[in-house]
């Protein structure tokens, strides 16, 4: 119980916002990253998010990570290490902790700095173990400082909530090969994946009733006019969600209820009635796609669990 062991700031390319919103804006279908969602308020938001009734995956991988925690913890063995890939408030790392055989460390890393620091650092005030944030785009290559913590038996990997949905396939293989790296042989993977489903269901977690996925898809406009200096009409955009069956994707945009522009750094990006800005995917996966995701990686799958809908599956991976 103190401080953290290290806090490690990769400093995540976040000073490109505002290139990347200019270059999103010019582009013929609009779109921009999903990781410029988590500011303080952004966090906060989709922390909301998994509370609504409607947002099945959380409530789901968490029955089913808590119904085999006994047999996921075992896995390890002794002494391994966790780190966490986006890690946001910290909220489904305890009960894994508390489950495995003497663990060696647990590293949060994410993209959102003050949520971070404030979310490890209560942690480790809670918890005797050593504790270590690292503030990194998972994007990117991530190393763990070595002889900071003590040699952990092995890695423990883990990716809760289906952020790796996320990513494109083709980003989530890059991903799964550079945790692979920074992990090392002999890795072990604990990956939580949303699974495809009918349509109706993925449509209301993202419509919730309360609007509160909207207020978190709108606060990217918000984001935009206070941190770069934007002009926009926010009440001209509306939140826009569906699932893409094509694709297996959900996809969120924002979409200009009438004819408006955004203007920012003396260029005018106009929308017309009905056009939108392309926030986000969050894709569904079969097992089947899942096996073909993890054959272009070094990570082999061991085990998968899932709920009696099968709905979500929370996928054991090694890296031998
Ligand atoms: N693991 C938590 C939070 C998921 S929300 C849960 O399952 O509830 C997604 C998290 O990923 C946020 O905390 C966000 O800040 C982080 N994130 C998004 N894009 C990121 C990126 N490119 N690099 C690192 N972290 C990122
Ligand atoms: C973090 N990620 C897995 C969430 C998802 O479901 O794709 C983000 C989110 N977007 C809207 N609601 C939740």
């Amino acid at each position: 119980m103190g401080p953290l062991a290290f806090f490690l700031d990769m400093h995540p390319a976040l000073g490109d916002f505002r290139n990347d919103v200019i270059e999103g804006l010019a582009q013929d279908q609009k779109s921009l990253s999903p990781k410029y969602f988590y500011d303080e308020r952004g966090s906060a938001l989709f922390k909301q998010i998994t509370e609504q009734p409607e947002y099945y995956p959380t409530q789901t991988e968490k029955k089913i990570l808590l119904e085999n925690a006994a047999d996921i913890a075992a896995a390890p063995g002794p002494n391994a290490a966790v780190f966490e890939y986006g890690s946001g408030a910290s909220e489904k790392i305890e009960w894994l902790l508390n489950g495995l055989d003497r663990p060696a460390a647990y590293v949060a890393m994410d993209i959102s700095k003050d949520f971070l620091i404030e979310a490890a650092s209560t942690f480790a005030r809670n918890f005797d173990l050593p504790i270590a944030a690292v503030c990194a785009d998972f994007h990117g290559h991530v190393h763990i400082p070595p002889n900071i913590l003590p040699a952990p038996a092995r890695w423990l990997g883990y990716f809760p909530g289906s952020t790796l949905g996320n990513m494109t396939p083709a980003l989530a293989a890059r991903f799964l090969r550079r945790a692979g790296e920074t992990l090392g042989t002999g890795a072990q993977f604990l990956l939580g994946v949303d699974l495809e489903k009918d349509a109706h269901i993925i449509n209301a977690a993202y419509n919730d009733e309360a609007g509160v996925t909207a207020a978190f898809n709108l606060n990217l406009l918000t984001r935009m006019e206070r941190e770069l200096g934007a002009d926009i009409r926010i009440e001209d955009f509306e939140h826009y969600a569906f699932y893409n069956e094509e694709d297996w994707r959900l996809e969120m945009h924002l979409r200009a209820k009438k004819q408006t522009e955004i203007a920012l750094d003396g260029r005018k990006f106009s929308f017309a009635a009905g056009e939108t800005l392309h926030t986000e995917n969050s894709h569904k996966y079969s097992i089947n796609r899942l096996k073909a995701l993890f054959a272009e990686t070094p990570w082999r799958l061991d085990t998968v669990w899932t709920d009696e809908n099968q709905w979500f599956a929370a996928c054991l991976l090694s890296n031998n």
